[in-house]
């Protein structure tokens, strides 16, 4: 991607925490993807993100390099879009500190991400979970991005990076580019198979409340065999049909039928069926994704090489954002 293009501007981020959910995929990467011909799309594994949770170090390595070969498996080509391993890029810490000082202790108080890790982990709630979404928002402005592709769950992080830089510009003057977020229309949250009003998690405890998108195509299968659903029979979309409402979002995302067509599709068959053909549909679906992950797994110098460029991208765009940003609020310049 060359830094001079009139695209516009996309960045997003996902955890190295675990293989990528099915939630992950319909919700966010999936887009990504899909968006690289027409923006200059920046995507990377945010391993300073996953340390606000205590990980073990030699699997926090080993996930941020899975999940890295993970994201090209999902289509993203790093010819055309930065990917990068956020720690290897310096300048989002650095940006994160400076923006820490234009964000305010309340509205970190009100995120509720915050509120339910603290709730999880009540023995390390410590401050970088609590300032997580400044670090988010560096991410996201430091390229000045117009557009952030993510699920709901992270809409609330985006409305802070908004308003942070809106009280940066309000302070030094127009500067940072205010991002909007990109929501699918469809599949923006993912709910857990087992518990449909929940959304799909990777920390979820019960395995078949989730689809890892590297499960092999019977486990899939037999997840969605097993998934919560109502006590009726009718495949319709309607209030209170969590767990059907939920089945029908991913058949709708995999096959690109529309509720209606689903809904005369499964018309007088029960339930059995349609989960049945959900979870066929899904297993064909991310077939490729497997497949590609075997192919790029098994060519470590190629990922190295890649990963070592998108961090050279990302620095050089980045770079120039944190330089105008230090003589903004006043830093002296080092040369
Ligand atoms: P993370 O790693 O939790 O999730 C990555 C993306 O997946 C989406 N997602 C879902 N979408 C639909 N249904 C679900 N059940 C579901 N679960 C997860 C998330 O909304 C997200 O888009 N803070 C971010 C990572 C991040 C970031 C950024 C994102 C760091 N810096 C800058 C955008 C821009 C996070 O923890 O996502």
């Amino acid at each position: 991607m060359s830094d001079t293009s009139n695209k516009k501007i996309i960045f997003s981020g996902i955890q190295p925490t675990g293989i990528f959910t099915l939630g992950n995929y319909i919700g966010a990467i999936s887009n990504w993807g899909r968006l690289q011909d027409e923006y200059s799309c920046i995507y990377s594994i945010v391993d300073m993100h996953a340390i606000t949770v205590r990980q073990d170090p030699v699997k926090l390595r080993a996930h941020t390099l899975e999940a890295y070969a993970l994201l090209l498996a999902c289509g993203i080509d790093p010819e055309k879009s930065v990917a990068f391993i956020q720690s290897h890029v310096k300048t989002h810490a650095e940006l994160n500190w400076v923006l820490s000082c234009s964000t305010q202790f309340g509205e970190l108080s009100r995120m509720t991400q915050f509120k339910d890790k603290s709730q999880k982990h009540p023995d390390d709630i410590n401050a970088g979970l609590f300032t997580y979404p400044v670090l988010m928002a560096a991410d996201i402005l430091a390229y000045n991005a117009d557009l952030v592709p993510i699920g709901a769950d992270q809409k609330q992080h985006l409305e802070l990076a908004r308003n942070v830089a809106q009280r940066f510009n309000g302070k030094y003057g127009e500067f940072f580019t205010v991002p909007e977020p990109y929501l699918p229309p469809v599949g923006a949250r993912v709910m857990s198979l087992q518990d449909p009003v929940r959304k799909m998690s990777k920390s979820d405890t019960n395995p078949n409340a989730v689809i890892f998108i590297l499960d092999e195509p019977d486990v899939i299968i037999r997840k969605f065999r097993k998934a919560v659903t109502d006590s009726s029979s009718e495949v319709r979309y309607a209030d209170g049909k969590d767990g059907i409402n939920n089945l029908m979002t991913v058949y709708s995302v995999v096959t690109g039928r529309s509720f209606g067509e689903i809904e005369a599709e499964f018309e007088g068959r029960g339930y059995g069926d349609f989960k049945t053909a959900v979870g066929e549909a899904v297993a064909e679906h991310l077939k490729p994704v497997r497949d590609n992950f075997k192919r790029l797994t098994a060519d470590k110098a190629y990922l190295k090489e890649c990963y070592t460029k998108g961090a050279e991208a990302a620095e050089r765009i980045s770079q120039k954002t944190v330089t105008k940003v230090y003589r903004k609020v006043g830093f002296v310049d080092k040369r």
